[in-house]
């Protein structure tokens, strides 16, 4: 039995898609737990880039499964739209990915309505995607969600969904002042339903299954732990665990059946939203990262807000995930850096902290303390293996590994999947 949990260490957009699509030539499913599709996973091979919202990558591979589970909240018109373009690449998915149908669907009211609560937050927003995510899970805790499962039944689905809605206009008619558009929703769904009927089963079944017949299972985190809705910088955070435990929760899979959890993390750190984000650099600085790691979002192009490499961060990352292994990315990025700044802790008030402070107002108030390295200013692009990287840059990769007592397992040095060194002799390296 092997399987081993992906997760993001920062704040989203870690490589997590790469580094997945890396492993998954090892691993027989590839499962989502967590988030729907504000998530954007890219990966590149053979010249052609996917960017991935809500099917796990392991669909790139051919022969392998990939599953939703149910912690996933699934908006049918996006999913259809990412099946369309696999198909149209070329991707065959018949019969290799799988739905939950406990997992929560997402409505176009959900979208309405966060538009609608963001405006109200004025200079407080979040930030948010704008995919509806945080109203649907509001809707699923709230237990008045409607579920995939409940999509395959149309006359449960229309008594439900008409429910919902009487509802929810008056709330949203009572908030924002405003009526629920709902005009044509009912038979647009349905008729997605007959679409990915197909897919839909009992995910925990499936998976536990697979564990049991000797599989092998990758679980692909979404988002980071920084926006993790338990241990993020609330409330500057999506609604859903973007932890690893959330690989049990969103899955239906024990904790005992879990072997390795492999943490995610830049070379530097970035974010997209509002938030505190403690080493984030000075425009200058900020804008030549950003040109040189392409630092916009994949889902929304919003340009990443961009930082030095934040330890505090991972240090918290790893007791929060226990992550046993780490994987580093964008080393090529700093190629051109003379000088490396890393983040080892924070002052607050001028006490060195001990802990990750709860507060995200807290957090926005630490000052970070740096350490300086030497950079390499030498190409590191493409490098396949760590013999043939720079002094300073090993010399970076073992000051982040001891200083957090967890071996770098993979570096990536660029968006290609054969881009990879795997670190000879650590877990990461057996579990492929
Ligand atoms: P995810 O959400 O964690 O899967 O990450 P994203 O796909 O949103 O963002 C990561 C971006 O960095 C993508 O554009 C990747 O193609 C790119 N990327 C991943 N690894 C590397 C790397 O080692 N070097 C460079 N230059 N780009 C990389
Ligand atoms: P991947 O999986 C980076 C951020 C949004 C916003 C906050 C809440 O690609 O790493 P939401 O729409 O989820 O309610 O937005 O979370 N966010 C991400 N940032 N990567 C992601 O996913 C993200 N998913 C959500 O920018 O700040
Ligand atoms: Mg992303």
């Amino acid at each position: 039995m092997k399987s081993i949990v992906v997760v993001g260490a920062q704040w989203g957009d870690e490589g997590k898609g790469k580094v997945v699509d890396y492993l998954a030539a090892s691993f027989d499913y590839i499962a989502r737990c967590a988030g729907g599709h504000n998530a954007g996973h890219t990966v590149i091979f053979n010249g052609d880039r996917f960017v991935l919202q809500l099917i796990p990558c392991g669909i790139l591979r051919s022969g392998k499964h990939a599953v939703i589970g149910s912690g996933v909240v699934v908006d049918p018109v996006a999913l259809v739209a990412e099946l369309d373009t696999l198909e149209k690449g070329g991707i065959d998915v018949i019969g290799r990915l799988h739905l939950s149908n406990r997992a929560h669907l997402i409505f176009p009211y959900h979208r309405q309505m966060e538009k609608a609560a963001e405006a109200a937050r004025g200079a407080g927003k979040i930030g948010t995607t704008s995919r509806g995510i945080g109203p649907a899970y509001e809707d699923k805790m709230a237990r008045h969600g409607i579920r995939v499962g409940d999509l395959m039944n149309p006359p449960r689905f229309r008594e439900k969904l008409e429910r919902v809605i009487s509802e929810k206009d008056a709330v949203c008619r009572a908030t924002y002042g405003v009526p629920l558009d709902t005009a044509g929703m009912a038979e647009q769904y349905l008729a997605l339903g007959e679409r990915i009927r197909p897919l839909v089963g009992d995910a925990s079944v499936l998976i536990n299954g697979a564990l049991d017949a000797g599989r092998s299972v990758l679980f692909e985190g979404a988002q980071g732990t920084m926006l993790d809705i338990d241990f993020g910088t609330y409330p500057y955070v999506t609604s859903s665990n973007a932890i690893a435990g959330g690989a049990c929760t969103g899955l239906g899979v024990g904790p005992t059946r879990i072997n390795g959890v492999v943490g995610v993390t830049k070379a530097y750190t970035t974010r997209v939203g509002s938030g505190p984000f403690p080493t984030e650099m000075p425009d200058l600085e900020a804008t030549e990262v950003r040109d040189r790691g392409k630092e916009y979002g994949a889902v929304t192009g919003r340009p990443r807000r961009c930082g030095w490499l934040d330890l505090a961060v991972l240090q918290y990352a790893v007791r929060i995930n226990g992550i046993s292994s780490l994987v580093v990315t964008k080393l090529d990025v700093f190629d051109t850096q003379k000088e490396i700044q890393v983040c080892t802790g924070y002052r607050y008030k001028g006490t060195l902290l001990k802990q990750m402070p709860a507060s995200a107002e807290d957090l926005a108030e630490v000052t970070p303390e740096y350490r300086a390295l030497p950079g390499w200013q030498s190409d590191t692009y493409g490098v396949k293996e760590s013999g043939k990287l720079p002094r300073a840059a090993v010399d970076y990769m073992k000051f982040i590994s001891d200083f957090l007592g967890v071996e770098v397992g993979m570096i990536s040095t660029g968006p290609e999947r054969d881009a990879t060194i795997v670190c000879a002799g650590t877990k990461l390296a057996a579990w492929i």
